[in-house]
């Protein structure tokens, strides 16, 4: 058996919350594997609207098992609330949600830590969620981290109390005005570790591959987007995981051979929330309306998301790092209404006509250079089938496949677990 594999494609923000919960009755398993408290993934049915940043997003079918893997990391305070969450509307996790013993831990620290590191950079800041990602991610790296496992062992509040010592004196090397009460975060913390051991830990990577063996269905959930990848994002306007699909393997210990289908997520335009370079963006009332109609504000820090078009330029180069076999595009009905559409198909840099992603895509080196496309008036957000779509989204599909050379094999027409139409 195989694990299929679910993956933003822009930045982030594609709708990945939706598409999981839809697919979730196809799987036995949901298993998150990098990110943390920095995603938002949002999931509407039966008239509610749920937000997820921790926990997978298969949590609300009554038979998956959902997972979060080794590579995220996990903020006890953020997952106390994320739980309460589900307690007040009745959602059972309890045997369902399991907890990798090697997923890293997000100290208070590590958040202040971020919040003065961004501070600190001024205007060049990252536009970070400020959920301590970065430094966490340090300091697994720096191998300095605190791991869900070491929870089970009596001396944990040794380790956090060094590190923490540790972060502090690190503070105080950034020269900005933090203000923090640590007495009350460490309460806090403490609160958090101890609903977080309400639930089951377990050694993923041995589960995960148990349960291949034994048949399982496994779908890998992603966070982000790949072109905030560290690796092949838009570094340094990152964040500081793998979110392409190599991530998977190592955020779950699944190896590359047994990864089977790659979904890969966008939105029928483009989004970024933070700072950063993005082509395609829109500063007049197009980019407005796209904002308004499809109420782009962040799931987690509810910033405002800026806008543009589809960019198949990136989309491309994300499709090949993640090797996807079926494309699904995302909010399609908020293109309804306008006349033209436009599409970047390449770019302008140094004088030249490119069609890859070069190394550095600020807006002086690039200028991107758009198809037009003719817009459709139909509202989308009733339609169940393909065969009700008008001509000229048709036309858009059909033109996005044939640049990528991927079947877009899910239409999404609205927020609700209805609104998607399968192909
Ligand atoms: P994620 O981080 O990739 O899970 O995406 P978010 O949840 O942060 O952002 C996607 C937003 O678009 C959420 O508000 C969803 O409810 C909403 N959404 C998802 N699919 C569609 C769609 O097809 N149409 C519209 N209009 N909204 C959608
Ligand atoms: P989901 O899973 C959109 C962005 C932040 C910032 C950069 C670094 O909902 O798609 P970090 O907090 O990781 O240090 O921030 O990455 N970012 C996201 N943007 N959706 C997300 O997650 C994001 N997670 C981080 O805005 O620019
Ligand atoms: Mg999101």
């Amino acid at each position: 058996m195989a694990v299929d594999l679910l993956l933003g494609l822009q930045w982030g923000d594609e709708g990945k919350g939706k598409i999981v919960d839809v697919l979730t009755q196809n799987y036995d398993i949901i298993a998150r594997f990098q990110g943390g408290p920095n995603a938002g993934h949002t999931l509407v049915f039966d008239g509610n609207k749920y937000v997820l940043h921790t926990i997978p997003s298969g949590i609300f079918h009554k038979t998956a098992l959902n997972v979060v893997g080794n590579g995220v990391v996990i903020d006890p305070v953020i997952f106390k609330k994320e739980l309460e969450n589900l307690d007040q509307h009745n959602i059972d996790y309890a045997g369902k949600l399991l907890i990798s013993r090697k997923a890293h831990l997000i100290l208070p620290t590590h958040r202040l830590l971020d919040a003065a590191s961004e501070t600190s950079k001024g205007k060049a800041k990252i536009g970070s969620t400020l959920k301590g990602i970065g430094p966490t991610y340090m300091d697994k790296t720096g191998r300095n981290g605190m791991r869900v496992g070491d929870l089970e062992l009596d001396n944990w509040k040794e380790k956090y109390k060094a590190l923490t010592e540790k972060h502090i004196k690190m503070l105080n090397f950034f020269d900005v005005d933090i203000q923090y009460d640590l007495d009350e975060l460490e309460q806090e913390f403490c609160d958090g570790i101890e609903k977080l051991k309400s639930l089951q830990f377990i050694d993923s990577e041995a589960f995960l591959n148990n349960a291949m063996k034994e048949g399982k269905k496994i779908l890998a959930e992603g966070a982000q987007g790949s072109l905030l990848d560290i690796d092949f994002g838009t570094y340094p306007f990152v964040t500081s995981s793998n979110t392409t699909a190599a991530g998977a393997c190592t955020g779950l210990g699944v190896a590359p051979n047994r990864i089977k289908e790659v979904f890969g997520i966008f939105k029928a335009y483009t989004t970024r929330v933070g700072s950063g370079p993005f082509p395609t963006e829109l500063f007049d009332e197009v980019g407005e309306t796209m904002g308004k109609v499809g109420h782009e504000f962040g799931a987690t820090t509810g910033r405002p998301r800026r806008c543009g078009w589809l960019d198949l330029v990136a989309l491309k180069y994300a499709v090949e790092v993640n090797g996807v076999t079926q494309l699904m595009m995302m909010k399609g009905d908020v293109l309804s209404g306008f006349d033209t559409l436009k599409v970047c198909t390449a770019y302008k840099y140094k004088g030249e006509e490119i069609t890859h992603l070069p190394y550095n895509i600020e807006p002086e080196n690039v200028t991107p250079i758009y198809s037009e496309f003719k817009g459709w008036e139909a509202d989308l957000t009733g339609m169940t089938d393909e065969k009700s779509m008008p001509e000229n989204l048709v036309n858009y599909i059909n033109f996005i496949e044939k640049e990528t050379g991927v079947p877009i094999k899910i239409v999404s027409v609205g927020p609700d677990r209805k609104q998607t139409i399968v192909r």
